[in-house]
């Protein structure tokens, strides 16, 4: 097969690009991707002399680049990570979201159409669902759960999802969707949770919690992730949804804690700063269709997980200091330093 892996620069498509290298080296892997600051090339760099990979830079909502490689390439499936995927940013600045996200997405699934594709798959999210409340931990979102967002970023996740699913309705495009909850391990941008603390505590930079740290995700590992992709583009139904998580749940507070002690920091590094605009509180992923349809669970504990993660940050710090030692320099002053500490 044909695969072309939209986004494959960044962090998850990355991870599914060395997932698909190793597990099925008969296929042929095209990466697109625009490279936004948050896709790095030096990321693809073990793969890139492979003869089955090829990496192609080009922006999604470019539709004749993306007409044109479709016809070089007659692809069989597409995988479309391409996306804005920063909460906060969408909060600053949300039309490049709608832009990338939504009509991106729309240009992909035309070219799809046009060249008669075998699948589309589009790689969404739990925050589609809008969160759950804190005192209802019997509550998980299913795949049935309504849509109801928050931000400008799961809002844009959101139109998108039901677009793809209308081309589906409509045209009988072959399409999948799968929504997952929160990711973490190798090569994640570090303005994400995890990583940005990681890399705050061996600075001994303040570690700046939202709130009260309150707030609870359902996290999972990436290898996990890419695993469950594959198994819906290959074996999973048209037309459906397939929710991906791992009954996972930590409070922000906990996760920021058990980075200190696995770094040996002091929690006195914790600051707590004025919350994210209409932040949500808890979510959790129901993943029993995907586990009783395909078979899919799990493999990576979170204890093993995140050890395995702040080791890879440990020994991979030329990837990430060359991030934050240029533009991401500018981006953390206008977004924290304007933040208020809460004590
Ligand atoms: P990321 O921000 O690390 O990577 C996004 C990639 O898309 C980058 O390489 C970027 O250059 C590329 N890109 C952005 N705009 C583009 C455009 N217009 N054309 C072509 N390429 C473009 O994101 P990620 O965390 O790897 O997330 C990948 C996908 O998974 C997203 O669709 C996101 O919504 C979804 N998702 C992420 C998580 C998570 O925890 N990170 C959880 C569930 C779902
Ligand atoms: P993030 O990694 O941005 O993922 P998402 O918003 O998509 O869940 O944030 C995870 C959680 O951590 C979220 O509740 C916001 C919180 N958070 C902080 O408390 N401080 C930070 O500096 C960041 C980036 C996130």
């Amino acid at each position: 097969m044909t695969i072309i892996v939209t986004g494959g620069a960044g962090f998850i498509g990355s991870n599914y690009i060395f997932y698909l290298l190793e597990k099925h080296p008969e296929d042929r892997i095209i990466c697109l991707d625009k490279l936004t600051y948050a896709g790095n090339l030096s990321t693809l760099a073990s793969v890139m002399d492979k003869p089955n990979f090829r990496f192609v830079k080009l922006d999604i909502c470019d539709r004749e680049g993306v007409y044109q490689l479709f016809e070089d390439e007659k692809p069989d499936v597409v995988v479309n990570f391409a996306a804005e995927s920063h909460v906060d940013r969408s909060i600053e600045n949300p039309s490049i979201f709608l832009q990338t996200n939504i009509i991106g997405t729309s240009v992909l699934m035309d070219v799809c159409r046009e060249f008669g594709i075998g699948r589309f798959h589009q790689v969404s999210t739990d925050e589609v669902y809008g969160d759950l409340p804190l005192d209802r931990p019997d509550l998980f979102f299913t795949e049935t759960t309504p849509l109801h967002t928050s931000s400008p970023y799961s809002s844009s996740k959101a139109g998108a999802d039901l677009l793809v699913m209308a081309y589906h309705r409509t045209y009988g495009l072959p399409v999948s969707v799968s929504r997952c909850s929160n990711n973490y391990g190798a090569y994640q941008f570090p303005e994400k949770l995890i990583p940005l603390m990681i890399a705050n505590c061996l600075a001994d930079k303040p570690l700046p919690v939202y709130g009260e740290g309150l707030n609870v995700r359902d996290w999972l590992f990436v290898d996990d992730h890419c695993k469950a992709i594959d198994l819906v583009i290959r074996k999973g139904r048209e037309g459906e949804v397939y929710n991906i998580g791992g009954h996972n749940e930590m409070r922000n507070i906990d996760i920021v804690k058990l980075i200190c002690h696995e770094l040996g920091k002091s929690e006195s590094l914790i600051t707590h700063v004025t919350d994210r605009k209409g932040h949500d509180m808890r979510y959790a992923i129901d993943p029993t269709k995907i586990h009783t349809e395909l078979g899919w669970l799990p493999e990576t504990k979170f204890e093993d997980g995140i050890r395995k993660t702040i080791r890879w940050y440990l020994d991979n710090k030329p990837w990430w200091a060359e991030i934050i030692s240029g533009e991401y320099q500018n981006y953390y002053a206008k977004m924290y330093g304007d933040r208020e500490h809460l004590r």
